[in-house]
C-alpha cells in the first residue's frame, strides 16, 4: 500500500489534551463563578467577523490588524456549488443578484465583537452598564514561541454603557485580582497607567511632544521604533530592546501632560484601588498595542513565562462603540491569556513539587486539581460477574465517581496492571466468589488494603473517604 503522509497541527496551533484539559476546565469554571459574583453574564460572539470591524476598532496601523489577522474572502453563497438552495431561503441575495465577496477575519480579539453585539442587539436599552464576559479562541499570525500561539485562548470581560466612574475601572481590576487569587496564582504584578483622551489639550498634545523628542534621538533607535515615530509614537514606549531603554527613560511622561479631567480620573482610580486593597505599580510606559484605549490601561505579568509574561491586558475605551456606529458609550474591559495563565499555574506547581522533593513530571498539574473523586477500575472475572460490573459502574457513575470497566475479560494480574497504568486509586474486584457471597472486594491500590463490602455499602464507604 502507498505510504500515506501524516498530518500535524498547523504551526502555532496545538492540541490541548487530558489531563491538562481538566486544569483548563477548572480555570474556566473559576472564572465563571467569580465573574458571576460581580454580576457578569456570558456572551459567545462568533469566531469570524467582517475584517473592517477589527480594522476600525483595533486600528489599521497596529501589528494585529496590519500583519497578524487571518483574513479571507468569503464568496457569496450563490457562487458556491454546495449551497445554492440555502441562499434562496436567506432572503438576503439570490443567485440572480450576486453580491460581491466580503473580507472576513478570524477574530484576533473579542472587544470589537462585544461592542458590535452591544450595538446590534440595542443593549443600550438594557439597564446600564451591561457586564459581559467571554471565553474562547483568538487568532493572530505571530511568531510562535513559549506562551505565544497563533490560536490562543482568552478569558475576557467588558463593561459597556453607564458612567465612566473610576469605581468601575477599579471594580473590574478587583474582579480580575479576585479571580487570580481564587486560582492561588502567586507573584503577579499589576501595572496601571492613564493614556489620557483624544482632545487637543490631552493625549494629542503629549503625542506631538513625544514625536518631536523622538525625532531628536531617531538615529539611535532601532528600525521598528524609527517607523513607529511616524505611525504610532506611543508604541515606541513599549520597546523591549535593551539599547533603547536608556533613551526611552529620558522621554517626557504622559502623566505630566494629562488634561485636568484625565488627571482627576486617574487619581480617583488609584484611590478606588487602594480602597479595595488592590496593589498596583504605576508604569508610565504602559500604552497597549490596540488603538481603542483611553484613560486607564493596565497589564498583569506572571512568573515562569519568559519574555511572553503578560498574562492579562485591558483598559478603558469610551469612544469605541461610537466609532463602530453606535451611540456614545463608556467601556472598559480586559482579556486574560488563558494559555499563559495555565503555563504559569503549571510552573508554580512544578516549583512547589520540586521544593518538597516530590517532582511529578510530566503530569504535574496545579494545586487546583485536588479533591477529585477517585478513579475506580472494575476488575471483573467470569461471565456472571459482567452484568454485575455493568450495574456497579452505572451506580458509581451516577454517584459521581469516574469508572473504568474493561470491555472484555482480563486475567486478574493483567486487570490490576491496567488499573495501575490508568492511575486508578481503587479496584473493585468482582469474581465468582464476590458474586455468590454478595460481598464485593474493594482494593486500595495505593496501600494494597482490601475490604469486603456489600453492594449497598460500597458508595457510602467511598464517599466517607
Ligand atoms: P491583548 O493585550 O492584545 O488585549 O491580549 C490580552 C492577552 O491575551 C495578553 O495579555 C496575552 O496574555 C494574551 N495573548 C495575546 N496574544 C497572544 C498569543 N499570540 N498567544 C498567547 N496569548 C496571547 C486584548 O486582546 C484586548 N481585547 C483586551 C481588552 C478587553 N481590552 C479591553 N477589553
Amino acid at each position: 500500500m502507498a505510504n500515506k503522509s501524516q498530518f500535524q497541527a498547523i504551526k502555532g496551533t496545538r492540541d490541548l489534551l487530558p489531563p491538562e484539559t481538566a486544569l483548563w476546565n477548572q480555570v474556566e469554571q473559576t472564572a465563571r463563578e467569580v465573574f458571576a459574583t460581580f454580576h457578569f453574564g456570558e456572551i459567545r460572539p462568533p469566531i469570524f467577523e467582517s475584517t473592517e470591524l477589527f480594522a476600525r476598532a483595533v486600528g489599521g496601523d497596529t501589528d494585529i490588524v496590519g500583519k497578524e489577522m487571518y483574513t479571507f474572502s468569503d464568496q457569496p453563497a450563490s457562487t458556491s456549488p454546495t449551497a445554492p438552495s440555502e441562499e434562496k431561503g436567506s432572503g438576503e441575495s439570490s443567485a440572480s443578484q450576486p453580491s460581491s465577496a466580503t473580507s472576513i477575519s478570524l477574530r484576533p480579539e473579542a472587544t470589537a465583537s462585544v461592542c458590535r453585539a452591544y450595538i446590534e442587539h440595542s443593549m443600550q436599552q438594557l439597564p446600564q452598564p451591561v457586564k459581559l464576559y467571554y471565553i474562547g479562541p483568538m487568532f493572530r499570525r505571530e511568531r510562535p514561541q513559549k506562551g505565544r500561539y497563533r490560536q490562543f485562548y482568552q478569558i475576557g470581560a467588558e463593561v459597556l454603557g453607564g458612567q465612566d466612574a473610576p469605581a468601575i475601572d477599579a471594580e473590574v481590576i478587583e474582579m480580575l485580582m479576585t479571580f487570580f487569587d481564587k486560582l492561588n496564582l502567586k507573584g503577579l504584578e499589576l501595572d496601571i497607567n492613564s493614556i489620557g483622551h483624544n482632545a487637543p489639550n490631552c493625549r494629542p498634545a503629549y503625542v506631538a511632544l513625544l514625536k518631536s523628542e523622538l525625532e531628536k534621538v531617531k538615529d539611535k533607535l532601532g528600525a521598528d521604533s524609527q517607523r513607529r515615530i511616524d505611525t504610532n509614537p506611543l508604541r515606541v514606549l513599549d520597546s523591549k530592546l535593551d539599547f533603547e531603554q536608556p533613551i526611552i527613560a529620558t522621554l517626557p511622561k504622559i502623566a505630566d501632560h494629562l488634561c485636568d479631567d484625565c488627571k482627576r480620573h486617574y487619581e480617583a482610580v488609584k484611590t478606588q484601588l487602594q480602597l479595595r486593597g488592590v496593589f498596583y505599580r504605576e508604569n508610565w510606559r504602559l500604552v497597549r498595542g490596540l488603538d481603542y484605549y483611553m484613560r486607564t490601561t493596565f497589564e498583569i505579568t506572571a512568573k515562569g513565562l519568559g519574555s511572553q509574561n503578560a498574562v492579562c491586558g485591558g483598559g478603558r475605551y469610551d469612544g469605541l462603540v461610537e466609532l463602530l456606529g453606535g451611540p456614545p458609550t463608556k467601556g472598559i474591559g480586559f482579556a486574560i491569556g488563558e494559555d499563559r495563565l495555565i503555563l504559569s499555574l503549571q510552573e508554580q506547581a512544578r516549583e512547589a513539587a520540586a521544593a518538597q522533593g516530590t517532582a511529578t513530571e510530566p503530569t504535574v498539574q496545579s494545586p487546583l486539581i485536588t479533591n477529585q473523586p477517585p478513579l475506580i477500575f472494575i476488575a471483573w472475572m467470569g461471565h456472571n460477574a459482567y452484568a454485575t460490573a455493568v450495574r456497579a459502574a452505572k451506580d458509581l457513575r451516577t454517584a459521581g465517581f469516574p469508572v473504568e470497566v474493561p470491555p472484555t475479560e482480563l486475567k486478574f494480574g493483567k486487570a490490576l496492571g491496567q488499573a495501575d497504568k490508568l492511575g486508578a486509586q481503587f479496584a473493585l474486584i468482582l469474581g465468582e466468589n464476590e458474586i455468590s457471597e454478595g460481598l464485593w472486594t474493594l482494593k486500595n491500590l495505593t496501600d494494597g488494603n482490601q475490604l469486603k463490602l456489600s453492594e449497598p455499602d460500597l458508595i457510602a464507604h467511598l464517599r466517607s473517604l
